[in-house]
């Protein structure tokens, strides 16, 4: 698929991966939608696309909010009249194991909380699937073609401390096999769908973390480093350009070498 004039919509577009990708599609003449719950973070990144003569629209947006994606897919239907790519990065995650027993008295002392599980399944899983359901939708009623990505990770495989987190991106990870074959199967044309999923990337959800925490991670990647934004960037816009890319997820980590799960 051609980039020059497509539309593409963006959740997380104010931060990380999401911001990236939306800066090196307006490069490449797409027009993009920005959603995302920090609005400062948002107005700067539409600042910086149209400083470079990009075109871009901020709509902020919690993303486990239907009305705000519907707005959110309204505001693009109304402005640009189509949506061709759509990447829904707004991710979060909420660290802790699911139990942890005292050493001296052996009886649990804390566990994840209702809220550290929910939170994480309501941004990362229910508001994928708001993303996708009401952008397609808009694509299917406007015959509007294109690519639904899904924002996965290399911790889809299981990750100690992260029942939240990998539940949710273990499941994203399937929806490129669920949704183009739903799509096939219901004559469906010109919508694919295609799952990222990142190693460990150079923005600020990770760069957050302790640095002796971030050091550990970075002895497990292969490649001796974290991945760069732009690594994942230029996926996306290989799978967007490469039209025999579909129903799959791609994995772009530098070769992760896998600890303290049971196999
Ligand atoms: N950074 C990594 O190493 C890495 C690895 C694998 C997968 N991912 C995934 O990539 C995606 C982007 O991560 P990132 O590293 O760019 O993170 P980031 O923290 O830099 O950006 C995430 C953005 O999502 C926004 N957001 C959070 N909750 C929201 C909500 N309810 N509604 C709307 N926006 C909301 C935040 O405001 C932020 O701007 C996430 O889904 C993450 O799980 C990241």
């Amino acid at each position: 698929m051609n980039l020059k004039n497509k539309v593409a919509v963006i959740t997380g577009g104010a931060s990380g991966i999401g911001a990236g990708v939306a800066v090196e599609l307006a490069k490449l003449g797409v027009k993009v939608v920005l959603g995302d719950m920090n609005e400062e973070g948002l107005n700067a990144k539409v600042t910086e696309i149209r400083k470079n003569g990009g075109e871009a629209i901020a709509v902020k947006t919690n993303v486990s909010q239907e009305a705000d994606v519907i707005k959110l897919m309204d505001t693009a239907m109304e402005t640009y009249g189509a949506i061709n790519i759509v990447v829904p990065s707004a991710g979060i995650f909420r660290d802790a194991f699911m139990v942890n027993p005292d050493r001296e008295t052996g009886k649990v002392f804390k566990s994840m909380s209702t809220s550290q599980f929910m939170d994480v399944i309501n941004v990362n899983l229910l508001g994928t699937f708001l993303t996708i359901r009401e952008a397609s939708i808009r694509m299917i009623d406007n015959k509007c073609e294109g690519v639904l990505f899904t924002i996965s990770s290399i911790n889809k495989e299981g990750q100690l401390g992260q029942l939240n987190y990998s539940s949710t991106k273990a499941s994203v990870a399937l929806w490129p096999k669920i949704l183009s074959g739903e799509f096939h199967a219901k004559n469906i044309k010109g919508i694919r769908v295609v799952g990222i999923a990142p190693g460990y990337v150079e923005t600020p959800l990770l760069l957050g973390m302790k640095p002796e925490v971030l050091e550990s991670i970075v002895k497990d990647v292969t490649i001796g480093r974290l991945v760069k934004i732009d690594e994942i960037v230029s996926a996306l816009i290989f799978a967007i350009q490469n039209e025999a890319v579909t129903g799959t997820t791609l994995e772009i980590t530098g070769g992760v070498i896998s600890r303290g799960l049971v196999k």
